[in-house]
């Protein structure tokens, strides 16, 4: 920034009008903002698009002979009639290898490019990784495609819910993120509808098709977020007040000028003045050093953050949703009784799909604390009595369909909870000076864990290994335990609050009371900003409360 840019964005900063009624931060929506806002979730497609074909690719005939080169006659034989082991866990996991490097580099770009930026461009690489993909007629070919899809995945998975957390309304930030895990869950459908419907071809449409669509999900989304505004907490971070202000304004469909967008803006900028003093960063090294610092015993210790969004995104995975998604046809094929294997993984993916939506409501209503407490709970019962049936009987027909029937509850579960939840809170609990990375490292370690459990499971599973059957169920259920713990002893409550607030909550509280918190001042007015502002009628003393605010009004005392 030339040094003309900096003094009148300095100028800009001190004009603006600051509030020090904390149910001003925020500026009234439209209904415009509020679509803009949920297109960004369609990143979510890629995430599970690209999780789910590949399974149903390497199955597939046709791609067996071309990857292979076996011959016709080698069908028969189902042992050798396939993709050999190692090459398919190779395939199967540099996409979470490419993912997890991506999101740890999104973070980066994220604050010296941009969100939008970092995401257009990250659906580039991706669309270079499905060219490559596409033209692959041989092994290495379609590997490194993958490898270099996963990068741009990871890029747009962990920069999607930086971007929608940060300019999202508090009142439906829970609901649009959650929004994120539903087009999750729709790309997982998309992917095994593309692959059944195309598995029977016999020339290479049966893998170019469905490697081919994931194309037009990067395209949809880059073209559609070139028109949109970039993140005014980007811009604050760098200091541009003036374009911070153009894109607020944009964002909540109101004029430029208006009280409430200076009002809100006022407190962002606030909020990163107060953070920056507590931590300054001078180097690319100290950023990062800042996600480790503040100690382990202070609860909102940039270090104590870090470890709370990495090990929740870890303990998402941990429930064992991926087993089911990975590995159902293979362990409903094992458990000997079932018609349809294929079928039955179709229902549980739709099952994933119809449960999201009821967290857009929950998530508001209950919060994050509750849904992930309860949910927890859900899937731990669940899961111990698909473990029960299947370590006290020999699993006959009636058997099978009580134990499916608890895997759909199970998954009703995770859908409707751990799913979206894991993503709305670290969304939400990092500080703009360490958010982007916050979020990249949280990011990275979902598919870290998702790569390992992929490795590990057929290892617990597989005929000729360990052999555990339903009885796997013993560990998820017993992990999911662990989700119930961890959620009570160390997840925070952030519903309703803005960022800056939530930032302010977690210094004050704990978990466990953090429901009960209510803001009481703004940073603007912490800051000294304010002014007398705070006594402008204007600005009202509650009148303009949220019902939001008003429940944690009334709904106790700061601990
Ligand atoms: C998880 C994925 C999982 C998906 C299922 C996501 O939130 O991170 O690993 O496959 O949900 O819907």
């Amino acid at each position: 920034m030339d040094s003309k840019t900096k003094t009148a964005d300095k100028t800009a900063t001190a004009t603006l009008r600051a509030t020090a009624d904390v149910n001003r931060i925020e500026a009234p929506v439209t209904i415009k903002a509020y679509f803009m806002c949920a297109f960004a979730a369609f990143g979510g497609i890629f995430f599970g698009y690209d999780s789910g074909y590949i399974n149903g690719v390497l199955a597939m005939n046709y791609v067996i002979a071309q990857f292979t080169g076996l011959p016709e006659s080698a069908k028969a034989d189902k042992g050798l009639w396939m993709i050999p082991a190692g090459q398919q866990s190779l395939i199967v996991s540099i996409l979470s290898a490419g993912t997890f490097i991506g999101a740890l580099f999104a973070g980066d770009l994220a604050d010296r490019m941009g969100r939008k930026i970092t995401i257009i461009s990250s659906c580039g690489l991706f669309l270079a990784g499905v060219a490559m993909q596409i033209a692959a007629e041989n092994f290495k070919l379609l590997t490194a495609g993958r490898a270099i899809a996963g990068l741009g995945v990871g890029g747009v998975s962990c920069t999607i819910i930086l971007y929608m957390s940060e300019i999202a309304p508090r009142k439906i930030r829970g609901a649009l993120v959650a929004s994120y895990q539903f087009c999750i869950t729709l790309g997982l459908l998309a992917a095994s509808v593309a692959c059944y419907l195309t598995q029977n071809r016999n020339d290479s449409g049966s893998y170019r098709i469905p490697i081919g669509l994931q194309g037009v999900w990067a395209i949809i989304l880059a073209v559609g977020l070139m028109f949109f505004p970039e993140s005014p907490r980007y811009h604050v971070m760098h200091g541009n007040i003036d374009k911070a202000k153009q894109c607020l304004a944009k964002l909540r469909g109101q004029e430029v000028d208006s009280p409430f967008i200076q009002e809100e803006l006022a407190e962002i900028v606030a909020n990163h003045e107060h953070e920056t003093n507590l931590m300054p960063s001078t180097t690319y090294l100290s950023s990062w050093a800042n996600c480790f610092k503040g100690g382990i015993r202070k609860s909102n210790s940039n270090l104590r953050r870090t470890i709370l969004g990495t090990s929740l995104q870890m303990m998402q995975q941990w429930t064992g949703v991926n087993f089911v998604f990975y590995f159902g046809t293979t362990f409903f094929t094992n458990l000997g009784t079932i018609q349809d294997p294929f079928l039955i993984s179709m229902v549980t993916t739709l099952v994933n799909v119809c449960s999201t939506p009821i967290s857009f409501w929950t998530v508001e209503r209950y919060g994050r604390r509750a849904l992930l407490i309860w949910g927890a709970l859900g899937m731990v019962v669940c899961q111990f009595i698909v473990a029960i049936i299947g370590t006290a009987t020999q699993g006959g027909p009636a058997e099978t369909k009580v134990m499916i029937a608890f895997i759909c509850i199970y998954i009703f579960f995770f859908a409707s909870t751990w799913g979206p939840g894991a993503w709305v809170v670290i969304g939400e609990i990092f500080p703009i000076s360490i958010r982007s990375r916050g979020v990249a490292l949280s990011t990275a370690s979902n598919w870290l864990w998702n790569c390992i459990i992929a490795l590990i499971t057929p290892c617990l599973v597989g005929k000729d290994r360990a052999n555990l059957g339903a009885k796997v169920f013993w560990i998820w259920g017993s992990l999911c335990f662990g989700c119930f713990l961890y959620s009570y002893f160390l997840v925070f409550e952030t519903k309703g609050l803005s960022l800056e607030q939530v930032d302010q909550m977690m210094e004050e509280t704990n978990p466990r009371h953090s429901k009960n918190w209510k803001p009481t001042t703004t940073f603007a007015s912490q800051m000294g900003m304010t002014g007398d502002k705070a006594s402008d009628p204007t600005t009202g003393n509650g009148e303009n409360m949220s019902d939001e605010d008003a429940s944690r009004k009334a709904s106790g005392s700061q601990v």
